[in-house]
């Protein structure tokens, strides 16, 4: 429903300014808050941008300033900000430093909110719940501060976290949006479809990273995009990676490392099982399925004969598998 929308909506942007307001005028905001912020690097001004902040380490301070602004206690929780239990009210994200997730045309969703303590017990991100407003599927951190610079570049980095879309802000990338940890979906691709036919995904460098960008893979190929894939060197994400190096550096190690996705299979297996005869039957297998998903029939035959060199098997065999996969599909 339309006005109870706008309700939420407004609820998190009066969160949003509570959150940002505790981070730069309050003590414990400056103390705690900035000055984490500051450690990683982030300038006052991209602060702003992101509108980053920061909820008193206190059970209910930003619910009681909330409810004392007249805002409905249903309200807060159907946005997750405030968890109800039937004696108490407890902020969600209490404690923790605020990155508002912000809709294409600027709106607040929800919330991420990091830990500032090294508790293993508690999980270093929560993030505001599923609502009328926020679909975490349906979401993309960053899109709303990205999406001329993707039209503009005609070109999409896709990353896994928070920071690193701020850290390439930072270093004057622009064109970059996350998934915010969950497993890409297409309406996620839908989304940046909307402005570029080109994505690169840019996953952290660990096993999980290398999961989540082969996942990606093939769904973008299906809605006709064209993917390309760049990792980091073990242990750096794109914000570790950004951080430590000069914009030159880092726009010449995306040159130089983003590969299209025939060739990111063939050199994963070459660092793996370089001359496992089943390990390279799997990869040319997956690579044909890859293919099987592009539209596109020009593109398709491209990949193949592509895949046929690289892999140095016969185009006849690699042809016959994809016409083979296309009727299972049907
Ligand atoms: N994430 C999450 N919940 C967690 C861990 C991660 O929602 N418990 C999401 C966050 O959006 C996070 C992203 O997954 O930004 C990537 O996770 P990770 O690489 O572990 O975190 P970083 O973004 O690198 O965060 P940091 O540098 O602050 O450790
Ligand atoms: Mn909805
Ligand atoms: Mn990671
Ligand atoms: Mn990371
Ligand atoms: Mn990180």
């Amino acid at each position: 429903e339309a006005s109870e929308r706008e309700s939420l909506y407004l609820v998190n942007e009066f969160a949003r300014d509570y959150f940002a307001k505790t981070l730069t005028e309050t003590e414990a905001g400056k103390a705690i808050g900035y000055s984490y912020f500051k450690e990683r690097g982030f300038t006052e001004a991209i602060i702003k941008k992101f509108q980053l902040g920061y909820s008193p380490d206190e059970w209910d301070a930003f619910t009681s300033e909330a409810l004392k602004n007249g805002y409905q206690l249903s309200y807060l929780e159907k946005t997750g900000l405030t968890i109800v239990k039937t004696e108490k009210q407890f902020d969600r994200f209490k404690g923790r430093v605020i990155f508002p997730i912000h809709s294409l045309s600027g709106r607040v969703l929800g919330f991420g909110g990091r830990i500032l303590t090294s508790d293993k017990k508690a999980a270093k991100y929560l993030n505001s719940p599923e609502s009328e407003v926020y679909h975490k599927s349906k979401v993309l951190y960053g899109i709303y501060l990205a999406k001329q610079a993707i039209a503009k570049e005609d070109n999409c980095y896709l990353v896994e976290g928070y920071t690193d879309v701020i850290q390439f802000h930072q270093s004057g990338i622009e064109n970059v949006v996350s998934s915010s940890g969950t497993a890409l979906t297409s309406e996620q691709i839908r989304l940046i479809h909307r402005l570029t036919k080109n994505i690169t995904l840019l996953f952290d460098g660990d096993a999980a990273g290398l999961r989540a960008s082969l996942r990606g893979v093939d769904l973008i190929l299906e809605q006709g995009l064209n993917v390309k894939i760049c990792t980091f060197p073990e242990g750096e994400d794109p914000d570790s990676f950004a951080k430590n190096n000069s914009l030159e550096d880092l726009t010449l190690y995306l040159e130089e490392n983003a590969k299209d996705f025939i060739n990111f299979k063939a050199s994963l297996l070459a660092s793996e099982a370089k001359n496992d005869p089943i390990k390279k039957a799997e990869t040319i297998r997956d690579m044909v399925t890859s293919i099987s998903k592009i539209p596109d029939s020009i593109k398709q035959e491209v990949y193949l004969k592509e895949c046929s060199r690289i892999m140095d098997i016969s185009e006849e065999v690699l042809f016959n598998t994809l016409a083979q996969m296309l009727q299972k599909e049907r």
